[in-house]
């Protein structure tokens, strides 16, 4: 038994410090969302935000307007008025208008489905990709994005952030010369701090939306620590009463 175990071990520990390795090295290079869905307002923001710069190319297609309402606190007029821009019923899911051809030709690729996205990359990679844009000429429509290069998403928030340029380090060993920070060429018509707000609404919408029982599960998980201390009492004088005649 000890024969088989040993390696086993080995390749536990192994595996464990490679992905401690690998989260490390992933939070080196993203910076931390500081998002909060206990924030119902900045969860709001975000789905405003959302559809207004995001859900013209990006569909949701496991989210319904419904739910946004109900998990949001938002009223179906406040619902249809505001966040549905594509004239669905209250009732669908979130679609976007573009036709994935179109998409095809204009992006060369189609843009993803945002479902499940923050599960996927995370919300530090969502936070730290919508603020890591920057101008490049050489690129189809002149944008490149530092934690995700050559991806073929134009800014959609460059009004409000600015524009980005880089500084290029030295040539490494293929002649690229690497993005080493990028810095602001153009000022947007929000302050630094409050663009990071911006980033930090649309990410938590998007950790929301990558799943929405997120918000009813903290509500009622104080309901069965709750229950459970109460059964736990139940049972310590239901055990006081048993044992109170054996000696
Ligand atoms: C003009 C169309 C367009 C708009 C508007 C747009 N995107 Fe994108 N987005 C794309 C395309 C195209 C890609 C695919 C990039 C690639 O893989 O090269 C993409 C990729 C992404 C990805 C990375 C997905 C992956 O592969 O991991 C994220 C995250 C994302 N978009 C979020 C957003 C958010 C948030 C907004 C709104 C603030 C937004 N996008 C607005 C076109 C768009």
């Amino acid at each position: 038994m000890t024969k088989t175990f040993l390696p086993k071990l080995v390749t536990l520990i192994a595996g464990l410090v490679l992905s401690v390795a690998a989260i490390a090295s992933e939070g080196s290079a993203t910076q931390q969302s500081g998002t909060d869905l206990g924030d119902r307002v900045s969860l709001q923001r975000g789905a405003q935000l959302y559809m207004n710069y995001c859900s013209g190319c990006h569909s949701l297609k496991y989210l319904r307007y419904s739910r946004i309402g109900e998990d949001l606190g938002l009223s179906e007029d406040e619902v249809m008025n505001n966040l549905n821009l594509t004239g669905a019923k209250f009732g669908e899911t979130i679609q976007t208008a573009m036709p994935a051809d179109h998409a095809q030709q204009w992006f060369g690729q189609t843009p993803p489905d945002l479902s499940v996205i923050s599960r996927v990359r995370g919300s530090n990679w969502i936070y730290t990709y919508l603020k890591s844009f920057y101008l490049d000429e050489s690129r189809p429509l002149g944008w490149n994005n530092q934690l995700f290069p050559n991806a073929s998403m134009p800014n959609p928030l460059w009004q409000m952030q600015g524009l980005q340029r880089a500084e290029y380090g030295k040539a490494d060993a293929t002649g690229e010369r690497p993005v080493e920070k990028l810095v602001m060429a153009q000022a947007g018509t929000l302050e630094a701090e409050q663009f990071n707000q911006v980033a930090r609404d649309i990410t938590a919408f998007l950790e929301y939306a990558g799943e929405p029982a997120v918000l009813k599960r903290e509500a009622m998980g104080v309901w069965v620590i709750l229950f459970l201390a109460f059964f736990t009492f139940l049972a310590w004088l239901l055990k006081t009463e048993y044992w109170k005649d054996v000696h």
